[in-house]
């Protein structure tokens, strides 16, 4: 079993849920209290083991490699004015020289897309496969206890959450077979299943470890639902030869591509800042006060 290496970041949507303010700042670089969404993904990441970070970028999305680099001026100037904390929080937040990859989409065609984009630097080794957009909330990390599933399994691991069951039209939904250790087999994949049709209430909520054969699916893939290349249909192909295995999240996951999701991040992430915990929750709670509840 090959040992996962590399992680695949796709950044080339073109987030129009939050416009206007995604028109010209990638929904990516949005920050959720004091750090780009990208990052905290990113962190998840290098967390878990990866050593080869690879993101899929489109038009407007330079700004994401920049935050990954040494910016040489603002460097000097920190420690010409001895500011170590500042230096210190730049440093803990950029990946080692080489350990970034660069492509580019083109065409927003679809998830599937993006990912097939990311399969020369891949190669033919397992990746990593983060949604920038889902910030995961875990002392630990979704993506390193997925590694230990992987590290037992080997195949195709898909993390999952429970929702709410009049929820699941919305989401990819996986059918729950027996138990393996951490996770379970996945017994089928549908994607937003008609109300009261869908096998159990356990999402595919953005994080996957996925074998290097989906590449060539991926290349033949027509275009699904929405007119866009569709990752699931995609594995729902590898499904038929390989083992596709789920795990459980427990943590807290945040969808920054929707507004609400991206201020509870905000609240959540702000609530656990050693800077602003204590004087943030009193005004929150004279705020929420303050709100009529809805009738
Ligand atoms: P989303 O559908 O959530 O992102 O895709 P979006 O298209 O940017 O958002 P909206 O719906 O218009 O607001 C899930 C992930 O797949 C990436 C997105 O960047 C996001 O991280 N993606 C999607 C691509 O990289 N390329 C695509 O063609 C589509």
């Amino acid at each position: 079993m090959k040992r996962l290496r590399k992680a695949v970041f796709p950044v080339a949507g073109l987030g129009t849920r939050f416009l206007p303010a995604t028109k010209a700042v990638p929904k990516e670089m949005l920050t959720v209290v004091d750090k780009p969404v990208i990052q905290y993904v990113f962190d998840e990441a290098r967390a878990a083991g990866i050593e080869h970070f690879v993101f899929v970028t489109g038009r407007n999305k330079g700004v994401i490699e920049d935050h990954f680099d040494i910016q040489d001026e603002l460097q000097r100037t920190l420690e010409q004015r001895n500011k170590g904390a500042a230096l210190d929080i730049l440093s803990a937040s950029l990946p080692e020289p080489g350990q970034t990859s660069f492509t580019r989409q083109q065409s927003p065609l679809g998830l599937g897309h993006a990912v097939w984009c990311a399969r020369h630097i891949i190669g033919d080794e397992p990746f990593a496969l983060l949604l920038p957009d889902m910030v995961m909330q875990d002392d630990k990390g979704c993506l390193s206890r997925m590694v230990e599933v992987y590290n037992n399994t080997g195949g195709n691991v898909i993390s999952t959450e429970e929702v709410a069951p009049q929820d699941t039209y919305k989401y990819g939904i996986v059918g729950k077979g027996e138990d393996t250790a951490g996770g379970f087999k996945i017994t089928e994949m549908v994607e937003k299943p008609p109300l009261g049709t869908a096998p159990s209430n356990l999402i595919i909520n953005g994080r996957y470890i996925l074998q290097p054969e989906i590449f060539s699916i991926l290349e033949n893939q027509q275009a699904g639902a929405g007119g866009e290349i569709q990752l699931t249909d995609a594995m729902l192909t590898l499904a038929k030869e390989q083992d596709f295995f789920g795990f459980e999240f427990k943590g807290r996951t945040f969808d920054c591509g929707s507004k609400e999701g991206f201020i509870k991040a905000n609240v959540a992430y702000a609530m656990q800042h050693p800077e602003m915990a204590t004087s943030l929750r009193p005004e929150l709670l004279d705020l929420l006060a303050e709100i009529k509840p809805a009738r």
